[in-house]
């Protein structure tokens, strides 16, 4: 296929898989309830790109005991790995690391993709393989080379502790924990892990002064060059699987072949979750194996693997300085008090098979 065909195709693709109303629309429901001097100022631009909404919050209970479940090791095996162990609130919600390290040290196959915003994927992981957060949560618990539990332990050990069994109570109103109630605190709390504001949003809300020239610069080519194509929406990604390494193959170090583990078509082989571009500041390494360590070397590689095309030295840093202004406000919160552990609540087994 020629590389223009392509992008045809890949723009079609990107208008249809958008996921926020047409922005007129949203200007004028939203200006509607707001005084005349903010009206002024915003007219938001039509881009590829929106910003991102601020969540909203509910069902605070549930969304403190999802905080409380996301941040205690007691739901690993070792009693040491938690949900914030491999999705460090303090580091974008990512650790950092070309893949993740497991129970006894084990090492994953594959980088850990951020927690932030993840609420606006179209499905979980890299391949899809969970539709939603919920889904999503009872898989690290279960897995030998993550937290190594099992469901029917985590519930055990939440039931032996009396301040879960209260707060449970109080939350779904039953006297029996379930896996279910568990994964469903957690993805309630994952809900609120958005990160509004960045620079960049406050431009397109209408800003002209939040992103200097360079940043403006990069964002045309970004767009120009067709990255917009796979990266667009509210999270500049997440919204549909593509092949890495459309133009020129990429020669992964993981072992894994993506989406085709889901689906089971050969097409499909290579094909991965467009990962988020939202505070892809903080994120790095990047790519499913980890193997780029800076922004430079993951615009370098996009442009001459997606699109065939091989920027300058001052291409690629205009379009790295646009990438840093999606860095938005990070979820602030109090560290949760974990209720302690009673008498009879299993202990951890660090060393165990
Ligand atoms: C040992 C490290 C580790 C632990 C512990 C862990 N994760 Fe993950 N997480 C990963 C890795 C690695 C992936 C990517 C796996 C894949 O795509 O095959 C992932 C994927 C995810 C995703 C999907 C994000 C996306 O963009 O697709 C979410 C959400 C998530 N984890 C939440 C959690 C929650 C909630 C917990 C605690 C119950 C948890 N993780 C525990 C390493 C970890
Ligand atoms: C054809 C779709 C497509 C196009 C075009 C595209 N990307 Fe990507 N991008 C992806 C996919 C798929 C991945 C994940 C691939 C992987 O890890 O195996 C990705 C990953 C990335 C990452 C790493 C993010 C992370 O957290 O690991 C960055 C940064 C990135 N793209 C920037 C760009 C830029 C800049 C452009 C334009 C030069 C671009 N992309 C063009 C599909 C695309």
């Amino acid at each position: 296929m020629k590389l223009t065909t392509f992008l045809g195709a890949l723009t079609t693709l990107a208008v249809t898989t958008s996921c926020t109303p047409d922005t007129e629309q949203q200007n004028n429901s939203k200006s509607a309830q707001k005084p005349a001097a903010e009206q002024e100022i915003s007219v938001m631009r039509n881009e590829p790109v929106k910003p991102l909404e601020p969540a909203i919050i509910t069902d605070t209970a549930m969304v403190e005991l999802g905080k409380k479940l996301y941040f205690d090791p007691r739901l690993s095996l070792s009693g040491f790995i938690s949900c914030n162990s491999c999705h460090n609130l303090s580091m974008g919600g990512s650790d950092n690391l070309k893949s993740s390290i497991g129970h006894k040290w084990s090492r994953g196959p594959i980088n850990s993709p951020t927690v932030l915003n993840s609420n606006l994927n179209l499905a979980q992981f890299w391949d899809g393989r969970a539709k939603d957060l919920k889904e999503q949560a009872g898989g690290p618990i279960a897995n030998p080379g993550e937290m190594a539990f099992t469901h029917e332990l985590a519930v055990e050990l939440l039931q032996s502790i009396p301040g879960y069994v209260d707060e449970f109570h109080q939350v779904f109103a039953t006297t029996s924990i379930d896996i279910d109630q568990v994964t469903t605190a957690i993805a309630a709390f994952e809900e609120t892990l958005v990160t509004p504001d960045s620079r960049f949003d406050l431009w397109l809300k209408g800003d002209d002064s939040a992103i200097n020239e360079t940043e403006l610069k990069g964002y045309a080519l970004f767009k120009s060059s067709g990255c917009s194509a796979c990266h667009n929406g509210p999270a500049l990604g997440g919204n549909s699987f593509q092949k890495m390494g459309l133009v020129a193959p990429y020669k992964a170090t993981s072992p894994v072949e993506g989406r085709s583990a889901v689906t089971g078509k050969d097409a499909d082989r290579f094909s991965f979750k467009v990962p988020t571009l939202r505070n892809v500041e903080l994120t790095y390494p990047y790519f499913h194996d980890g193997e780029a360590e800076t922004l430079a070397e993951a615009v370098e590689i996009m442009g001459r693997i997606q699109l065939g095309r091989t920027f300058t030295e001052e291409e690629n840093e205009q379009i790295v300085a646009f990438l840093k202004t999606l860095t938005g406000t990070q979820p602030r919160m109090e560290l949760p008090l974990l209720p302690p552990s009673s008498d009879t609540t299993p202990r951890p087994d660090p060393f165990s098979d």
